[in-house]
């Protein structure tokens, strides 16, 4: 987030200098490299690179005193019991108290605990003891990983809280280029807009899992309710996708965090609660799911099409696919997967998980296939060749991309999530497959 916001605030033409305390990052970046993947990042860095408005560094004593906006965009990521671990915000906030010029504007924009503007109002008070006037805005940033740059280019709205509206109206200024609404409030506010944002948004998901949880049991297509409810104009088509759940580096987080936040303040969040229970259960849900295709999991060979928590990344944090695989291997079955993005940085983290080289690798020999993220490269695959490779042809379409009848008659048992027809159609789906698997599970070698 930090890059995109530097990368994308130089594009629209200031001068930008991103510090990150990482010196090997910091000695990547200025050597032209990206270190994650993000699409469109790698041409804007290089774009304002070149044009000389972006630089990297990891001195705080150089980067401070000349800048007029110092934003703080560094990671909260949840602590302990389910709080926003702030140890990254304080120590950036102490160094930008060191090296602080008069009347420069400190601007949050990570996602922080509703008070943190007043409490980065109060560290940094505290340093400069009234030597150095400066300001305190929130500016909360809404892009999503794999479209990031687009997202902050175009952003529904940009939220400023401040308890100074003049220092409010000066950020304003830097986002005046990209024509969208602006909205100025108090910190506080802004603050809680964000997480308010966010919790919505995972509130939506959770929902329309709980719809496919009942629609599957009741033979209802869960991808059809969600079209017939976003054509009501009040419900809206986005975040109405069901499938695996929520994963990535900020809802698991930032719902976990504003139920901590509303518990410790006397609050009872049931329905922030509820949520994240559903989101847990929609991802249990894959395993259920293979077990009932499958009968036992041992010795069973399991292939997983994404690992990403979503396409376009290779971002692994609370990434669905992860917390299966985990499963799959504590059961026994041995897992091959593929992901176009994130194979690098997963074979790290699941030693014992082979690495394939496509899809199709990951079909050979499998008695399972799960789609657990939906790379547009996994829509357009050819399912034929896919199924004859397979040793037993269980589909499970973790995000709900193919479709159950075509996948019927190519002959895959196919599960989807919340698709009641599959279920309906194929009724072997409570163990009268495993005999079948058994069957054909005899000619592999695992
Ligand atoms: C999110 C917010 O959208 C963004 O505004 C905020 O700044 C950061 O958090 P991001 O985590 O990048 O962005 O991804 P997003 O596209 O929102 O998806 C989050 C998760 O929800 C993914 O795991 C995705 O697969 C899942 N999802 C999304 C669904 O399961 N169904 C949907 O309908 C939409």
């Amino acid at each position: 987030m930090g890059l995109v916001t530097g990368a994308c605030l130089a594009d629209l033409g200031n001068d930008v200098t991103c510090v990150d305390i990482d010196e090997a990052k910091v000695a990547r970046l200025n050597a032209g490299q990206i270190p994650i993947y993000e699409p469109g990042l790698e041409e804007v860095v290089g774009r304002n690179v070149r044009a000389g408005r972006l630089h990297f560094t990891s001195s705080y004593a150089s980067a401070v005193p000349p800048a007029q906006f110092i934003y703080i965009a560094v990671n909260t990521p949840a602590g302990q019991a389910g709080e926003a671990d702030m140890s990254q915000a304080r120590s950036a906030t102490q160094s930008i108290a060191q090296h602080l010029s008069p009347d420069a504007i400190i601007i949050n924009k990570s996602t922080m605990p509703i008070g943190t503007g007043d409490w980065v109002t109060m560290m940094v008070g505290r340093y400069v003891e009234g030597r150095v006037p400066f300001h305190v805005v929130s500016n909360p940033e809404f892009l999503r990983e794999g479209s990031a740059i687009v997202d902050f280019m175009n952003p529904d709205r940009v939220v400023l809280g401040s308890t100074d509206p003049e220092a409010a109206k000066i950020v304003a200024e830097l986002y005046v280029p990209l024509n969208a609404p602006i909205m100025i409030t108090d910190l506080r506010t802004a603050e809680m807009i964000k997480y308010a944002s966010n919790a919505f948004l995972a509130t939506k998901i959770s929902f329309i899992n709980e719809m496919a949880a009942i629609c599957e049991r009741l033979g209802a297509d869960v991808k059809e309710v969600a079209r017939g409810m976003g054509l009501d104009k009040r419900v809206g088509p986005a975040f109405l996708e069901a499938g695996v759940g929520y994963g990535g580096s900020c809802f698991p987080k930032d719902i976990m965090a504003l139920a901590h936040m509303a518990a410790v303040h006397g609050c009872h969040p049931q329905l922030l609660r509820a949520v994240m229970d559903i989101n847990h259960d929609a991802r249990r849900s894959v395993l259920i799911k293979i077990r009932e295709g499958l009968g036992s999991l041992e010795d069973r060979r399991i292939g997983v099409l994404g690992l990403a928590f979503k396409p376009n990344t290779d971002d692994l944090r609370e990434a669905p696919a992860l917390e299966i695989i985990h499963l799959l291997v504590q059961e026994g079955a041995h897992v091959q997967a593929f992901d176009p993005a994130a194979m690098e940085m997963a074979q790290r983290m699941l030693p014992s998980v082979h690495m394939c080289s496509d899809a199709y690798e990951v079909a050979e020999g499998a008695h399972a296939l799960i789609l657990m993220t939906d790379w547009n490269e996994f829509k357009s695959l050819n399912m034929r060749r896919l199924k004859d490779s397979m040793l037993y042809p269980l589909l499970i379409d973790g995000r709900n991309i193919y479709d159950p009848q075509e996948m019927a008659a190519l002959g895959f048992h196919y599960r989807g999530m919340g698709r009641g027809y599959d279920t309906a159609q194929s009724s072997n789906g409570n163990g009268a497959a495993s005999a079948d698997v058994v069957e054909a599970s005899r000619s592999i070698r695992v």
